[in-house]
């Protein structure tokens, strides 16, 4: 949510900043804009809408302006117009700041700053931070407070510590040319270290076409870098000593590949980004799953009285399915809880008691706080996180990583079948170490081994797919409906739509429909059923009858050489038979695919559905 990127080195800023600005659009894309140090002074440029638009009004980039910070917003305080886009210059001109986070405080500062007599131009947040600082910079001066650069960081740190709240920032003084800072709480913050030049980022897409070596900001601490190197500290000036790391995914990972969107590619890069997840960890030689990052809680896993799955959007639809296996194969009582609801209830939490947060960006706002809930009551919390690094991963006990690479669509599609694959071997293991059988649990790990094969045959059906969506496409209601394991499967397929479509529509767990939603039922309405072979298939069939007799449309996920169905389905997917226990890891498939030619049928821009952002670090 909001991309903050900022530029010290040798080379002219604006070109990189531009070029990290657009990889980190999928964060948000209302407004963007950028501010260069030049040597009389600051220069903010901004604007509302894309940074294609910012691009059109920027003057020729200078390579004598090799210091800048540049933003791209998705709004929280302020429409997204021109004056609330960022960066925020302070009232002296002095200081320009870019932020990704709230201020939930920012009203008391706000007013009190306006007795004070400072101006305020736009309606956000940031920029209390921005005359905060200047307000504080400018006050007179006791002698401890330091002169100099010593004076810009002491006004930085003293504004960061009255903030209540979350924020990644990036900030400028026109007084010191060669110096930016930088410091988070809550949203992620990444200094690039390259050869004589740092970016300072909110994710490591920006900073990877430049150097592979990046320190990870914690909570609270902040960094000044200058064109004598880095260093950090916590911002109330304690020093601290980082670690450089080596950023593990490369550039041609964020590009598109030929693909017309992001969100396809990650699609068609299920078959191999599972057979990564899964490889390494399944040894089909000794049956068995090894889970290197909670090898230490598995015992504590298997002896578990209760598990909690947290999660937001997509992962919470995977947590369900890791309920349901979770349940099946291991026998122990689970249960999925939206993180935003989880973290205001008064959950029962025991000794016992093991919560899982997943999470793809691992930088979910409300994810986090539940994992700190969590943490607070005493749980075990681990985590389950594709962004190496990321702040769910370090706030967790101990953690599984997906290991499929970065993904940029905002709507997820690879992260979610890796978070079931994952959930998968979980409970396997966890069921082996009680009262699964040798042989069964062998049996589901050659099953799931299979499982990248048969999504490859599931892609090969995309045409076909995409006259579907063509057919159905005018429709503004539909309903998806799944039973058992493919009942997150519906709410899934739902929520793809709508995000990217717009096209209202909902998952039900099948037999629900005759509660209520059956009353929407009308000509020629679409219904999505996942209709696989397995122990519900008849009630399911069931299910379509009355669907059928009511004039909708019946669009059916099926098992392949199923005869019976093609003979009540007006439109017909297949997948390749397997166990009902890993069939959401292919039913998911078709339904990422018509949701997806629906939204480019409609012609919407898929991989920046309107309203959404990627990465939703504000609660
Ligand atoms: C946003 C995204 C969803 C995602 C959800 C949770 O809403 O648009 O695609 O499922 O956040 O994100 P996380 O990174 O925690 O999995």
């Amino acid at each position: 949510m909001c991309g903050i990127v900022a530029y010290l080195g040798k080379k002219a800023a604006q070109p990189i900043l531009i070029e990290s600005l657009k990889r980190l659009e999928y964060r948000g894309y209302d407004s963007a804009g950028i501010a260069l140090l030049q040597g009389d002074g600051l220069c903010v440029q901004k604007t509302s809408g894309r940074i294609s638009v910012l691009e059109q009004i920027l003057p020729p980039p200078r390579s004598i302006d090799t210091v800048g910070i540049a933003h791209t917003r998705w709004a929280t305080h302020g429409v997204p117009n021109t004056v609330n886009a960022h960066p925020h210059a302070d009232y002296t001109g002095k200081f320009a700041v870019v932020h990704n986070g709230i201020i939930e405080n920012y009203s008391t500062l706000k007013t009190w700053l306006q007795g004070e007599g400072i101006p305020f131009l736009s309606e956000t947040d940031t920029e209390v931070l921005s005359n905060l600082i200047g307000y504080l910079y400018a006050s007179d001066e006791p002698s401890e407070r330091g002169h100099g650069r010593h004076r810009f960081e002491w006004a930085v740190q003293q504004a960061l510590q009255r903030l209540h709240g979350t924020f990644g920032v990036a900030i400028l003084c026109a007084d010191f040319p060669d110096t930016l800072i930088g410091a988070k709480r809550g949203s992620p913050l990444i200094l690039g270290v390259g050869s004589d030049e740092y970016i300072l980022a909110s994710d490591a897409a920006a900073i990877v076409e430049h150097t592979t070596q990046a320190i990870y900001l914690a909570d609270n601490e902040m960094v000044l870098v200058g064109s004598e190197g880095f260093h950090t500290k916590t911002i109330d000036n304690v020093v601290v000593a980082k670690d450089l790391k080596r950023i593990e995914f490369s550039l041609e990972q964020i590009e598109l590949g030929g693909f017309e969107h992001h969100m396809l590619k990650e699609i068609f890069e299920q078959p191999e980004a599972l057979s990564t997840c899964l490889g390494g960890r399944i040894d089909k030689q000794c049956g068995k799953i090894v889970l290197g990052g909670i090898a230490n809680h598995l015992r504590a896993l298997t002896q578990a009285k209760h598990i909690i799955f947290t999660a937001c959007g997509t992962a919470f639809h995977a947590g369900l399915v890791g309920e349901f296996l979770l349940e099946h194969l291991a026998r122990i009582p689970a249960e999925t809880e939206y993180a935003s609801e989880f973290r205001y209830r008064n959950p029962i939490i025991g000794d016992d008691t093991i919560v899982i947060a997943i999470s793809q960006s691992g930088e979910t706002a409300d994810t986090l706080a539940a994992v700190e809930q969590a943490k607070e009551r005493g749980a075990t919390v681990l985590g389950i996180v594709n962004v190496v690094g990321s702040s769910i991963a370090r706030a967790t006990d101990a953690g599984i990583y997906l290991h499929v690479g970065p993904e940029i669509g905002v709507a997820s599609t690879k992260a979610f079948t890796a978070q079931v694959a994952v959930l998968s071997m979980l409970a396997i293991e966890v069921g082996r170490r009680r009262h699964l059988s040798s042989d069964a649990a062998a049996r589901c790990i050659h099953e799931l081994g299979k499982i990248p094969e048969k999504i490859r045959t599931i892609l090969d059906q995309s045409d076909h797919i995409r006259e579907i969506a063509a057919a159905n496409v005018d429709r503004e209601n539909w309903l998806f409906l799944g039973r058992g394991f493919n009942y997150p499967v519906a709410l899934e397929g739902a929520l793809k739509l709508k995000e990217i479509s717009y096209i209202h529509a909902e998952g039900l767990p099948a037999a629900e429909m005759k509660h209520g939603p059956i009353a929407l039922i009308a000509d020629g309405m679409p219904a999505v059923f996942i209709a696989t072979a397995g122990p519900q298939y008849d009630k399911i069939m069931g299910n379509i009858q009355e669907v059928r007799a009511r004039g909708g449309k019946i669009i059916v996920v099926a098992t392949e050489g199923d005869n019976e169905v093609r003979r009540c389905a007006d439109h017909l997917i297949t997948i390749p038979e397997s166990s009902e226990l890993f069939q959401p890891l292919l039913t998911v498939v078709p339904l990422q695919l018509l949701a997806y030619h629906a939204a480019v049928l409609r012609g919407h821009d898929v991989d920046k559905p309107r309203n959404l952002a990627k990465s939703v670090t504000v609660e």
